[in-house]
């Protein structure tokens, strides 16, 4: 048999952790999480308080430097981002080479893949100024692209940004017709996607940060490494959940069928999960979906939209939380259990639901990436492996096999 303590012994330690659950790959300054306790701190500041007071570009600033702007910082920084909206006029062209009912997670990754081929002068990982760039243009340019995908996919045609409206004003005005979608304009909606924007926008080491920090540790590109970001965070199991939660409640209907729901999440010869519950790192409670929750209540009130998802989702919640089941495994709502319903308010089809994620989730991506990039002594990431395949054997000629 291969004798595994001489391949490994180069390493000097040698561990076995399948999914990466108790090993630290980095060390980061970015965000905190004590998941027993459900605390969530982006650069020290409790999620909660910048919930009630921040925006989405104030928090993304944070992040990208560790403190909150002054108005003079902020000021410059929005008049950045908003002067580095547009896309490319050639990029236009690639969404009509897309398939008309392509899934909009397919057509952002690819799209922000294609930056590095249209950006490709300052691309330069080691230089501080190229590296700023790019955090300004992909925050400023995810927006135009993602509204760019959803209008693609319902054959309008594409709109220009206008830089004179704030961050999420300028997104929903780049998504929707004015005058036939007054829901979408209303500052209610605003409000609700600039919070969604603050509580997505960065969890440490979750899936799809830690594939932007293992591509960006071979020196690959922002743009690129962004992209395989967005391609991570796509899977159900990830940021595809909140679409996914959305269909469950669909397919589960009316609050009588929750039980049944529950009934078969615990049969273990049924893959069926339910989706929005559960987390890794939270084993206590995701304290964005409380703040969700509440939010979800305050849109659909304010705005006056009746849902009965509401009662399925709400239902399932109360069942799942007094199900052993689930308080033994500790599965708690996490932050894509209402999120859905509070896109689906403001009139954002479903399939875009986990582009709105990687819009805001790009500002922690990027902060990692810089944050990388600035750590001296980075190694290129290499995780290893237990090998199970068949030991040392001779090459049998095709006749003989
Ligand atoms: N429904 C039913 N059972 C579940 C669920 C669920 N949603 N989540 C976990 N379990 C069960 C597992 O079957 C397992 O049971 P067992 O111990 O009897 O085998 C146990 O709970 C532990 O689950 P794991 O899959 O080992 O937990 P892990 O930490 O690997 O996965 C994850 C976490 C992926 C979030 C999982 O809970 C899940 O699939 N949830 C549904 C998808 C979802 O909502 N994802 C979004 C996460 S938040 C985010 O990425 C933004």
């Amino acid at each position: 048999c291969i004798d595994i303590g001489t391949l490994y012994k180069d390493t000097g330690h040698f561990t076995y952790d399948p999914g990466y659950a108790s090993t630290a790959s980095t060390k980061s300054a970015i965000t905190y999480i004590d998941g027993d306790k459900g605390v969530l701190l982006y650069r020290g500041y409790p999620i909660e308080q910048l919930a009630a007071n921040s925006s989405f570009l104030e928090v993304a600033y944070l992040l990208l430097n560790g403190e909150l702007p002054n108005a003079a910082e902020f000021d410059k920084f929005e008049h950045d981002v908003s002067h580095h909206t547009m896309m490319h006029e050639s990029l236009k062209n690639f969404f009509q080479g897309f398939h008309h009912d392509a899934h909009p997670m397919a057509m952002l990754a690819a799209s922000i893949a294609s930056l590095s081929a249209f950006y490709h002068d300052d691309l330069n990982v080691d230089d501080p100024v190229d590296r700023k760039m790019a955090a300004i243009r992909l925050i400023a340019k995810m927006p135009t692209i993602a509204a760019a995908c959803y209008r693609y996919s319902i054959g309008w045609p594409l709109r220009y940004p206008r830089n004179n409206l704030e961050y999420v004003d300028r997104f929903l005005h780049m998504m929707f017709e004015v005058p036939s979608e007054p829901l979408q304009m209303s500052p209610v909606a605003a409000k609700a996607l600039d919070l969604l924007f603050i509580l997505h926008a960065d969890h440490e080491q979750n899936a799809s940060t830690s594939t932007v920090r293992l591509v960006g540790s071979t020196g690959a590109n922002p743009y690129a490494s962004i992209a395989a970001g967005i391609t991570a965070l796509w899977g159900p199991a990830h940021g595809g959940a909140n679409e996914a939660v959305l269909k469950q409640l669909e397919e589960i209907g009316t609050p009588d069928n929750v039980a049944s729901a529950v009934l078969r999440a615990k049969d273990k010869n049924d893959s069926f999960r339910l989706m929005g519950f559960g987390h890794r790192v939270y084993k206590n409670f995701d304290p964005r979906a409380k703040i969700i929750r509440e939010m979800c209540h305050k849109v659909l009130a304010e705005l006056g939209v009746k849902d009965p998802l509401l009662d399925v989702a709400l239902k399932l919640e109360e069942a799942a939380l007094k199900d052993d089941y689930f308080v033994e495994r500790k599965l708690y709502p996490n932050v894509d259990f209402y999120s859905g319903l509070i896109y689906k308010a403001l009139g954002i089809p479903t399939e875009m639901f986990t582009v709105m994620f990687a819009i805001a989730r790009t500002a922690g991506w990027i902060a990692h990436w810089i944050e990388q990039h600035e750590t001296p002594g980075s190694r290129i990431g290499r995780p290893r492996q237990i090998y199970t395949g068949a030991d040392v054997r001779d090459y049998v000629s095709a006749d003989k096999r």
